[in-house]
């Protein structure tokens, strides 16, 4: 079998080879490294699985780097790891029975390298080859998984069922390797996950967040969701998103699919970004359009409040995803809730004051929301699409005017809410916000200069006003 390892790999296999004859025990390089080496992807996971002990494998690995990396192992499991050469090398012994993914239950019954085979989820993950003397560098293919590489098609080894089963995580798996590299799912394997879909429920969701989070990470995440929802899967660990499925007509008026249409936009800003969190994002930005969307008679569909509303739901959608509840979420949010704010600037209304605005609601985020913003621009009408990017454009060269001369992203007005309170001898209340976002509100309004002394008595102008006096100290 012709595989082009870098010469890092080809030393640490010949160093497991070794380790194997020595300890008489066959094994075999095995699943996702070789599948990616045959594919000419690159990758650093190495399993290794021996029919024998795993963990005695690899300290005996181990013992011939120096210096030696340490033996990561889990008893229970008879698994173990080793770091080194820039490669994580994991080791396990052949299993009989069905792998436990899932559980913490402890190893299964000891196999053959055959048994081993048949309880891996597809037949493109449950190629080996041999690092035994005899026959050193085979391939064990019993599925034919070199002919499904080739044919660019996943499916079970065993029957969908029985495959799916052993681990219904295997259904996401199927659909994220579909997405990743591009392959289609073989009728009979799709057509089971439709049918088994429901057992997705048992599995946590940390790992079903993995999955998704690898399909939203693909080249072009839209095929990865598109099979999700037309496998059923989608419905259950994601309703919200299949909620935005469809196009409803009154009056011979239709608004457009918003489950495609964010599909589209999905793929936009994936052409842009790898950053895992503003895909998210366009994921979720109009999330809330089926629960604001109303028909006004004379007027057609709208949607008024889905970004405010939409906001709202990104922590409740993390929480339920196993997303975290970190700034990581609050980034999502703040997008969502101003994805419509640039584009909503048009040629009238793109005044100094709502550029300002803009740049001081967006912050150190406002760069992200404008590749949102521009991802957000499908409409299939080419005018419409036109006349958005005229405006679009015209909003970023604006931006970066008002930004070059008031340097608002990273913004703090000149007089703080310390400044105040000791201006008035006042303690933190109610009255020193009020003080606050009065000053902050007339620089960006353009009122007054964005400067202390402007600012300086402005406040005591607008603490007169709202008759607020220095207390006695
Ligand atoms: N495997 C499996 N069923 C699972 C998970 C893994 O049969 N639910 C097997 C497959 O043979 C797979 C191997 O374990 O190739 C390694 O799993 P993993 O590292 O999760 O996946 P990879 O195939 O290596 O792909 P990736 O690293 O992209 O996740």
């Amino acid at each position: 079998m012709l595989i082009d390892y870098s010469d890092k790999e080809l030393l640490v296999l010949q160093k497991i080879s070794l380790s194997a004859e020595e300890l008489g025990m066959p094994c075999y390089l095995i699943g996702g490294f070789v599948r990616d080496k045959i594919l000419g992807r690159t990758t650093k996971d190495m399993d290794i699985v021996c029919v024998g002990d795993g963990i005695k494998l690899a300290a005996s690995v181990s013992e011939k780097f120096t210096p030696k990396p340490e033996v990561h192992f889990f008893k229970n499991f008879g698994t173990a790891q080793i770091k080194t050469e820039g490669l994580e090398i994991e080791f396990v012994g052949a299993r009989k029975e069905s792998y436990d993914f899932n559980s913490r239950k402890p190893a299964v019954e000891n196999g053959t390298i055959e048994d081993d085979q048949n309880r891996r989820d597809f037949t493109i993950n449950a190629m080996a080859i041999s690092l035994n003397k005899v026959d050193y560098g085979a391939l064990v293919d019993p599925f034919n998984g070199i002919k499904d590489l080739e044919l660019r098609n996943i499916q079970t080894p065993l029957t969908p069922a029985q495959t799916f089963s052993d681990d219904p995580l295997r259904m996401m798996r199927a659909i994220r390797f579909a997405a990743q590299l591009n392959f289609s799912i073989h009728p009979k394997t799709f057509e089971a996950i439709g049918e088994h879909a429901n057992r997705i429920k048992i599995v946590s969701g940390e790992r079903i967040a993995d999955e998704l989070n690898k399909i939203l990470l693909s080249n072009k995440p839209s095929i990865g969701f598109d099979l999700l929802y037309k496998s059923g899967l989608l419905k259950i660990i994601f309703p919200q998103m299949v909620d935005l499925a469809g196009a409803e007509y009154i009056d011979g008026m239709g608004h457009k699919d918003n489950f495609y249409h964010t599909l589209q936009v999905v793929d936009n800003i994936a052409m842009q970004t790898d950053d895992l969190w503003l895909r998210w994002a366009a994921v979720l930005h109009d999330i809330a359009k089926p629960v604001t969307k109303k028909f006004e008679e004379g007027h057609g569909w709208t949607f008024h409040g889905h970004e405010v509303v939409g906001g709202r739901m990104v922590p409740k959608i993390f929480n339920s995803l196993k997303l975290p509840q970190n700034e990581k979420m609050k980034f999502v949010r703040k997008l969502v809730e101003l994805h419509l704010r640039p584009i909503s600037l048009t040629k009238d209304n793109i005044t100094d004051s709502a550029i300002r605005r803009l740049l001081f609601d967006a912050g150190e985020d406002f760069d992200a929301l404008m590749t949102l913003c521009a991802a957000d621009i499908t409409s299939k009408n080419k005018t419409k699409v036109k006349r958005f990017l005229e405006n679009f454009t015209m909003v970023r060269k604006r931006c970066a005017e008002v930004e070059e001369q008031d340097h608002l992203r990273n913004w703090q007005p000149p007089i703080t809410g310390e400044m105040i309170m000791e201006a008035f001898n006042l303690p933190p209340s109610r009255a020193v916000g009020d003080l606050k976002n009065a000053i902050r509100e007339a620089i960006l309004d353009g009122i007054i200069p964005n400067e202390y002394e402007a600012a300086n008595r402005f406040m005591l102008e607008k603490a007169k006003e709202l008759e607020i006096f220095r207390s006695n100290p």
